[in-house]
């Protein structure tokens, strides 16, 4: 790891509460003195996904830059994607303070934050603001609290961002806002998923080349599972980003955070989502790309999630414990990896192992 980060930033964070020290991490950012890594360094870490080509398999996933402060400062840190969002249509604050929590002796993270969002209007002024991006910005789009017709607020956010985003992630697995999952059942995610896909047909027209994500929970029964493979099948969606928060709390040390409400991200989300991952591998795969994310931390997991099923993979909480250089360490470590196998691309280490963890009982995770 970092030793500036481990001996002297990280215990200077880690005594602020965590989402004071997020709020100083972006300044970080912004300030322009984080370390820098090209995203583009290793060729044959390139990967197509959706029509899109990445630079690197590893993307920020969505939550920290939640209102598109610093997508371009995320991308220098090497990601080679960087997922802004979840943003509701309007504003909202968000859950009562305190609402993130670190768990120390885990390496993990429970957050409430209850998709607090600057709205489409505020994050749209601020992306156009920044102009073009070298990498890929994604936009990962909610639904508000309070609002009627969860499905309309996604369809609304395809209108908001149309021409801005280069891929959408349809987040309905937060465990924050009462009701959203229950948009992963059959019936209302096969309407969603029409509608959704309808709103890009009517903002880019029949041929759109902005490919639509889907992100689900890890808490999910082998018939749940099923379900949203067949809603999947009929629909037009572009790829599957398996996981969000879990709600289980199975063998954690920490005894402070650990029976905080919300959902848990981090090393003890990492059996649980990789798992989930090779499941809807088995189901949905190869034909529809999955995205794995949960409990990445360092180059050896973020390759468990690439034979998983996984064609990108993406990190959170990690970036915590490990500070800003880790995105520079995995791309390295990856492709360290590859030079031993004598791999040339990442093609065939998607899903090698797929069978085997998809094999494995979620029962005690
Ligand atoms: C998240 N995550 C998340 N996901 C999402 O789709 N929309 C969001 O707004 C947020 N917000 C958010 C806030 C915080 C504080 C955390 C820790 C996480 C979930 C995140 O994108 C990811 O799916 C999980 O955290 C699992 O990955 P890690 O953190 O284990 O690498």
């Amino acid at each position: 790891m970092d030793f500036l980060y481990e001996n002297l930033l990280r215990p200077a964070l880690f005594k602020l509460d965590a989402e004071k020290a997020h709020g100083l991490s972006i300044a970080g950012l912004k300030s322009g003195l984080a370390p820098k890594f090209r995203s583009n360094t290793f060729d044959r870490l390139k990967v197509e996904l959706a029509g899109l080509s990445f630079p690197n398999p590893l993307g920020m996933a969505a939550g920290y830059d939640k209102n598109a402060d610093v997508p371009q400062a995320l991308l220098n840190l090497g990601f080679g994607h960087v997922e802004i969002g979840t943003v509701t249509p309007k504003p909202q604050p968000g859950n009562e303070k305190p609402r993130i929590f670190r768990l120390p002796a885990d390496q993990g993270v429970i957050n409430r934050l209850g998709f607090n969002s600057a709205g489409h209007d505020a994050v749209r002024e601020k992306l156009q603001s920044h102009g073009s991006f070298d990498g890929i910005v994604g936009i990962n789009i909610g639904a508000n609290k309070l609002s009627d017709d969860f499905a309309a607020d996604y369809v609304e956010g395809i209108h908001a961002f149309g021409k801005l985003a280069r891929y959408f992630t349809i987040n309905i697995s937060s465990p924050n806002t009462p009701g959203l999952r229950a948009l992963q059942g059959a019936d209302p995610l096969a309407d969603l998923l029409r509608r959704v896909c309808a709103a890009r047909v009517e903002v880019l027209g029949e041929n759109s080349s902005v490919p639509i994500f889907l992100k689900i929970a890890p808490d999910l029964t082998e018939r749940e599972m099923d379900e949203i493979a067949t809603a999947i099948a009929g629909s037009d969606i572009d790829a599957l980003i398996v996981s969000n928060t879990t709600l289980s709390r199975a063998g954690l040390q920490d005894l402070k955070n650990r029976d905080e409400a919300g959902g848990l991200s981090g090393r003890p989300l990492f059996q649980r989502a990789t798992i989930v991952l090779a499941k809807m591998h088995q189901r949905v795969g190869p034909k529809l790309p999955l995205i794995g994310v949960g409990g990445v931390h360092d180059a050896a997991s973020a390759f468990e999630k690439l034979e998983a099923g996984a064609t990108l993979v993406q990190l959170y909480s990690a970036m915590v414990y490990e500070g800003p250089t880790l995105p520079r360490t995995i791309l390295e470590g990856i492709n360290a990896r590859m030079e031993r196998e004598g791999l040339e691309n990442l093609s065939s280490v998607t899903g090698r192992k797929a069978a085997d963890w998809a094999e494995r009982s979620l029962d005690d995770l």
